[in-house]
């Protein structure tokens, strides 16, 4: 008898579909009676890979998990329960999954009832999941970004069956309401505004993994950010792949500008968000985020690459001269702002005129700080079947080169700060030495300071004394 039951199994195609109209499901948690007796006296942990909507994933899991009588473990290697949450946006990321998913042998052989999960953007993937399931016999779960709210019943499915399960479905996506959640920071929270991505920049899976962009309901979101206000939370992420866009599929006028300047009215002292993309970045957005002190002044505006002509290829819809003009736009209506980007080196065909291009717009800019990749073909997307003329050392060598520009950029903006003082939330002592507490400025730049750990949690006063480029040092005014 098979060992594995396949109850869905992904299709790029109908990953790709964008015509359903999502629906928002309000249903309550049910716990299945065989999962509440499994769960007694066990515990549980999640492992995330990739970006913050994971972690709001991890968040959601824990919340089902706790709901089903789960208590939270101090690290994988304690837990009854480990789940691995993936992320596929590029070669590398998938790489560390295979030997962290190989870490678990050992406690699978010792312990029968150990049960591991896989989920996450990776497993949105055609045929991971069987790869997975074919080369380590002992991961028992495997469910998509979709079927995040079906954990519970596809836990009681597999302790019922004694079987272990395949549930990851591919379809436009709906909105679950009503999750469950365990919130990771008690200072610091992301709330979702919408999920997925209609983009489609051809180098990117994430509108494979995450489905149609959705949009959840400006009641939702306002109710949710109250409560977090309520309950002390000091900074709260309106998170997206592409927050421009929410409240357009509502077709009723509400836009990002309006739900910022509500969540902004609720009195959270810090207000961020991200992404936005370059493409759809009203001036109504910019007046909202100048009007309002608890905004933070600091956006992240991927750029992607320099050169217009690669900008098309990559499907960004916007040119070099328009993002340029954009962030004049950003840095005449808010002084000061903050800007941060990501930047892909070796898409295919780049030329050396469109590389310098990137090189050129990143030294007139001077980003605050910047994420750089290698382009990784990702499988089903466009530019995976794009032939490739520059080698991997010319590709490695260009992203050499645009670190040291973007570093002098960071360089350029830290030793600024020196002699300045700004405020800081404190995240608490820092790993190295509890005496030193670290927290992030405004402008997201991380400082150390000597403080008491009594201090975590508020908004201090930090003179800069000395720059690190990436990391300050500083004391409390
Ligand atoms: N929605 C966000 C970003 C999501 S992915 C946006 O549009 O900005 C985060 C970053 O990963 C992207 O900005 C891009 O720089 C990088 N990335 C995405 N796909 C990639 C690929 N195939 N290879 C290398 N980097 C990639
Ligand atoms: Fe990917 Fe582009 Fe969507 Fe960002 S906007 S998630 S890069 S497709
Ligand atoms: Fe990775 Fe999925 Fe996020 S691919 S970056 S975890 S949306």
């Amino acid at each position: 008898m098979a060992r594995v039951i396949f109850k869905s199994v992904p299709d790029m195609s109908k990953a790709r579909n964008r015509l359903e109209k999502p629906k928002t499901i309000r249903d309550d948690v049910f716990v299945p009676e065989n999962v509440k007796k499994f769960a007694e006296g066990r515990s549980y942990f999640v492992h995330t890979y990739g970006c913050q909507g994971n972690v709001r994933d991890e968040e959601v899991m824990g919340g089902y998990f706790e709901k089903a009588g789960f208590t939270k473990a101090a690290s994988e290697e304690e837990a009854d329960l480990v789940i691995i949450n993936t992320c596929a946006v590029r070669e590398n990321a998938e790489e560390k999954i295979y030997g962290e998913i190989g870490k678990f042998k050992k406690k699978h052989q010792a312990d029968k009832n150990f049960t591991l999960g896989v989920c996450g953007c990776m497993m949105q993937e055609e045929n991971a999941a069987k790869k997975i399931m074919e080369s380590y016999p002992y991961v028992n779960l495997i469910f998509g970004t979709h079927n995040i709210p079906n954990i519970l019943n596809l836990l009681s499915e597999h302790l019922d069956k004694k079987k272990d399960l395949v549930d990851v479905v591919s379809f436009a996506g709906n909105i679950t309401e009503n999750l469950p959640s365990t919130r990771l920071d008690k200072y610091k929270a992301f709330v979702n505004i919408t999920y997925g991505c209609d983009k489609f920049c051809t180098y990117c899976i994430v509108p494979y993994t995450r489905g149609r962009e959705r949009s959840r309901a400006k009641e939702d979101v306002l109710a949710e950010c109250k409560q977090l206000v309520e309950e002390g939370y000091q900074e709260i992420t309106l998170l997206g792949q592409n927050v421009n866009s929410y409240g357009k599929d509502f077709h009723d006028g509400t836009s990002f500008a309006t739900i910022l300047e509500e969540v902004a009215k609720l009195g959270i002292p810090r207000l961020r968000f991200m992404t936005s993309h370059p493409w759809d970045f009203s001036d109504e957005m910019l007046d909202v985020i100048a009007k309002y002190p608890n905004i933070m002044k600091c956006i992240h505006l991927p750029v992607q690459s320099g050169s217009t002509s690669m900008l098309r290829r990559m499907g960004r819809r916007y040119t070099r001269e328009s993002y340029l003009d954009l962030v004049n736009r950003i840095r005449t209506k808010i002084p000061g702002c903050a800007l941060t980007t990501d930047i892909i080196v070796g898409f295919p065909n780049e030329t050396d005129e469109e590389f310098e291009d990137t090189l050129s717009l990143c030294e007139d800019v001077k980003y605050d700080a910047a994420f750089t990749f290698i382009y990784s073909p990702r499988k089903g997307t466009p530019a995976a079947a794009m032939e490739d003329n520059v080698s991997e050392q010319k590709k490695h060598e260009r992203f050499d080169r645009l670190l040291k520009v973007v570093e002098a950029g960071v360089v350029f903006h830290s030793s600024l700060m020196v002699g300045k003082t700004y405020d800081v939330l404190v995240d608490g002592p820092s790993k190295k030495d509890p005496e030193v507490l670290s927290g992030y400025t405004e402008s997201n730049k991380l400082i150390n300071f000597r403080g008491p750990a009594s201090l975590k949690g508020t908004i201090v006063k930090v003179k800069v004394t000395e720059d690190h480029a990436f990391s300050m040092i500083g004391e409390l005014a």
